[in-house]
């Protein structure tokens, strides 16, 4: 089974065909970084031209190299949301069209989805397994029972990790994309032990039972840090401070939902931990939960980096799935701007 995956909704255009065998048989992506970098973030009407122009070029690239034409596909899945809308329809329209010109099913991807499952595709992992998902837009804790049966244990209240990173990276004067910018200058802190006590951020909410997440209040500790700081030499060990707070926050949580896992699934006996979404692909955060898995007898199973952000094998894999569990989408499926996880079970694909 060959499904084309078509990724679309923020500021990546990702292209791949998977098969149900865990085959990437190829996979590209074009970042836009360069045309929202003078912006210092995503600009969503240049993203949806950006998808525009590269789209179509990218397409037949990745067939060419998956050595396939339209009519060896099984199926071609295209996110239809969440995420920037403009993107999304252009990735959509084109997945309905290429589904229809060639006579194949059309699977309706939930970009969150895609990252949920991802770790099915780079490892063999059985249902149910706790997703801890970190990305630009999201921070949540699930349990994925199956394809399209979510539970959802945590979510924020306010910003998203990597929003967090990004406008603090933004704050410091680091250049979009922030996350990545902010991990690379945090390397550059020579005692990490010392780094915490010039600049000692705690967890927050750390003695609220509830899990659930929070950074906007981290973000206002580091802009009231920043605004002190005399000299931007302290700049790496303000950075390195600040993602260990978020390692440690994203740790606990996790640890809670894993003791929760076990008390409801006792007789699971390899539960897995997965970590997925752009934020996933810091290995701060990598170190800690791994401790933290560990710890609690569960495996730690985190996508490679190249699968962690935004790209069109998760999207095509996803459809795999969907195929696999018959969930084909008509082609008058909308593009969702918010289209939440636990929606999935009451979403009607005909
Ligand atoms: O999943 P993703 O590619 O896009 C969506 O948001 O759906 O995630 C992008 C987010 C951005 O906020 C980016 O700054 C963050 O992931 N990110 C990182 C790292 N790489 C990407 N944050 C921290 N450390 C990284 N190495
Ligand atoms: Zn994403």
């Amino acid at each position: 089974m060959n499904i084309l995956g078509i990724e679309t909704s923020c500021d990546e255009t990702g292209v791949a065909v998977v098969n149900d065998r865990r085959e990437v048989l190829a996979h590209l992506v074009f970042s836009q970084i360069k045309d929202h970098q003078q912006f210092g973030g995503v600009v969503p009407e240049i993203a949806a031209r950006a998808h525009l122009d590269h789209l179509d070029p990218l397409i037949r690239d990745t067939l060419k190299e998956a050595g396939l034409t339209f009519s060896d596909l099984d199926g071609v899945a295209a996110t239809c949301g969440p995420g920037l809308i403009g993107g999304v329809m252009v990735g959509m329209m084109a997945g309905k069209a290429i589904a229809y010109a060639a006579g194949k099913p059309f699977l309706a991807v939930n970009h969150l989805e895609a990252h949920a499952l991802t770790p099915r595709l780079t490892h063999d992992i059985p249902f149910p397994y706790i997703v801890l998902l970190v990305s630009g837009g999201h921070t949540q804790i699930l349990v994925a029972e199956k394809v399209g049966h979510y539970h959802l244990w945590a979510s924020t209240r306010d910003d998203a990790v990597g929003e967090c990173f990004d406008k603090t990276a933004k704050m410091m004067g680091l250049p979009y994309p922030g996350g990545p910018n902010l991990e690379k200058l945090a390397t550059r802190c020579s005692d990490l032990a010392k780094a915490k006590t010039r600049f000692p951020f705690s967890i927050p909410m750390q003695h609220n039972k509830e899990m659930v997440f929070s950074f906007s209040g981290l973000k206002t500790a580091v802009k009231n840090e920043i605004d002190k700081l005399q000299n931007s030499d302290d700049l790496p060990d303000l950075a390195a401070s600040f993602q260990s707070v978020i390692a440690q926050t994203l740790a606990l949580r996790a640890g809670q939902a894993m003791e929760k896992f076990k008390n409801l699934y006792p007789h699971h006996n390899h539960p897995h931990l997965i970590v997925c979404g752009g934020v996933a692909a810091n290995v701060s955060i990598r170190t800690a939960l791994e401790m933290e898995a560990r710890h609690h007898q569960f495996t730690l199973a985190a996508p490679p980096l190249e699968y962690c952000t935004d790209n069109g094998a998760m999207i095509a894999w996803a459809g795999v799935e969907l195929l696999k569990a018959g969930r084909t989408a008509s082609l008058a499926t909308k593009a969702r701007p918010r289209w939440p996880l636990e929606e999935l079970k009451e979403t009607i694909y005909e």
